[in-house]
């Protein structure tokens, strides 16, 4: 495949972002009153408006023509087939086989995974029912009341994110706990909730080897330990989610109570596994399989509708048409939904640890921006704390609005509102406010002359700032399972397109070897060899000798 920005697909974006600079969105939505029904697209419950988007029909078949270009088509179907597209690890991709609900096979080597996918799934079920029951009992003859996971990264931010979003379905006699940050704070904050006797703990990582997760859990080991006392009582309140069954064992859980995942699950896209357990506890084994089922519906859909009806095409295209051809470094993740309060921070490591990268598959730089910063909060708070940014500030920042149909709350006036708000938003975002608009306000409120025109500039929104719309038909699980399947599948579009490998991630592995050496410094080993900043902070902040 030759270079990206030399290619024609390349070249006639860029020739077209050109053109179409002058181009105001409220003067493209006066011009052309099919904009909204020919920009928006609708499949497994999610509907997608993009018509405030600056881009016009034209622009998007040329994005089309780069996916075409770039083999967009391709790479999925090698994704699907199980073929080792992760080539730095030389693995394959396949999470989408955990949320295989067809009686297909899907094989990595010629080896059917299902029949280990399908025996996991219901272990996790049978598991989470006898503890959701009550049929799992503590060491001590009572019931689980309290579930601690621990883990970090995408141990931890996809079930977390979940039961959060999925909590007024959560069963009553269950509070769950997610521990990722190595800061004892976090753990310690917890163990003063819970009492051992009625507390299970999930010790999830993929390795078994990531130090947040072994230090939280050997810590929480230590506290089980201290209040009970006794070894054996360890198996009916410590289970793990692993690829790694001797380190499970080694630290001292049962491999009988491991929940086994598979090396072809990459962390950030593994709460379709075993990862999601949590899930299972929290809504029960149901609500966890309406969730794959609307992320398979979201899978088959990417795979058979055509490119320019497809909306993780759409979605992801658009993202590298804002950040190539708009220059828009970040993007703002918007979710109206207080349920989805995580949805910023699960993006954030899907999208940046996935495409957050200038190394290109076969090891040459990546020749154009990638991954924009992914931020955001849940509307309405971010319209009290950083919009004033997205509609006044000095960079284009593009948002993507995440909004229910229809509210768990059962507060109808409050759903009312918040649906007001985020259309307002997009709204105002789109169409600004012009100095003449300003004017004739200032004036009906008997502001004139000099004040008025000292006022005018403040007052005025350029517009013009795009943004999507995404409609959930409602916070059940299987819309959550379709919504995370798009995000997954929009950022697998545009690392075929920016030809990065989505799927490791090499760029966390410095700084963890860095305070490997740096833990042991601080705890009085001997001093390594460092800059001064390094060394000087280091003085700062080593422990007193007692
Ligand atoms: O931060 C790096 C990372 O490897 C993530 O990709 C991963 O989700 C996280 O650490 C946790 O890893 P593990 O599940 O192996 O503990």
């Amino acid at each position: 495949m030759g270079s990206l920005t030399t290619s024609p697909a390349w070249r006639a974006l860029a020739a077209h972002a050109r053109e179409q600079e002058g181009v105001h969105l409220r003067d493209a939505f006066a011009r052309d009153p099919g904009r909204f029904e020919q920009m928006s697209c609708e499949a497994a419950g999610l509907f997608l408006d993009y018509s405030k988007n600056r881009i016009d029909g034209r622009g998007v078949g040329l994005l089309m023509d780069l996916a075409r270009d770039r083999g967009v088509a391709a790479a999925r179907d090698a994704m699907f087939s199980g073929h080792r597209i992760n080539n730095t690890e030389g693995r394959a991709v396949f999470h989408v086989a955990l949320r295989n609900r067809s009686d297909r096979p899907m094989a990595v080597d010629g080896d059917d995974v299902m029949p280990r996918v399908r025996g996991v799934l219901a272990r996790m079920g049978r598991f989470a029912e006898a503890v959701r029951e009550g049929a799992w009992l503590g060491h001590s003859g009572e019931a689980i009341t309290d579930v601690v996971n621990i883990g970090i990264g995408g141990s931890d931010l996809g079930p977390a994110m979940v039961c959060q979003a999925l909590a007024a379905a959560g069963h009553p006699r269950l509070t769950m706990h997610f521990v990722s940050n190595v800061d004892g704070d976090h753990l310690a904050g917890v163990l003063q909730r819970v009492r051992p006797e009625t507390t299970l703990f999930v010790i999830a990582s993929k390795t078994f080897t990531t130090i947040e997760t072994m230090t939280n859990a050997a810590s929480a080991r230590a506290w089980f330990l201290g209040r009970f006392g006794n070894e054996s009582a360890i198996a009916r309140h410590f289970v793990a989610v692993s690829t790694h069954a001797e380190r499970v064992a080694a630290f001292g859980i049962d491999p009988a109570n491991m929940f086994e995942f598979w090396d072809w699950v990459g962390g950030r896209y593994s709460l379709w596994s075993a990862v999601g357990l949590p899930i299972a506890l929290s809504i029960g084994q149901a609500g966890f399989e309406a969730l794959l089922d609307g992320a398979y519906a979201l899978d088959r859909h990417f795979v058979d509708a055509p490119l320019e009806r497809n909306l993780p095409v759409i979605l992801g295209l658009l993202g590298v048409w804002n950040r190539n051809f708009l220059g828009a470094a970040s993007l703002c993740v918007a979710p109206y939904a207080q349920a989805l309060a995580r949805l910023p921070a699960y993006l954030q490591q899907l999208e940046m640890e996935s495409t957050g990268k200038s190394v290109a598959r076969d090891g040459g730089a990546v020749s154009v921006g990638s991954c924009p910063v992914i931020w955001g909060e849940p509307g309405t708070n971010g319209q009290h704390a950083f919009f004033q940014l997205l509609h006044q500030g000095t960079d284009l920042i593009p948002v993507d609005f995440i909004v229910a149909r229809h509210s768990p709350s059962g507060l109808a006036d409050h759903h009312r509102l918040l649906l007001a708000n985020c259309l307002a938003q997009s709204k105002a975002l789109m169409v600004g406010k012009s100095a003449e608009e300003v004017r004739a306000e200032l004036g009906a409120c008997g502001v004139e002359g000099v004040a008025r025109e000292a006022l005018v500039p403040h007052r005025v929104f350029p517009g013009n700032r795009p943004s999507n719309t995404l409609v959930l038909e409602d916070l059940s699980p299987r819309s959550i399972g379709a919504l995370i399947a798009l995000y997954e599948h929009k950022v697998f579009v545009q690392s075929v397109i920016w030809g990065v490998n989505a799927f490791d991630q090499w760029g966390v592995e410095l700084g963890k070897e860095i305070a490997t050496g740096l833990a042991a410094e601080l705890g009085g080993g001997p001093p390594g060899d460092h800059d001064a900043s390094t060394r000087g902070l280091i003085e700062r902040l080593r422990p007193e000798p007692s």
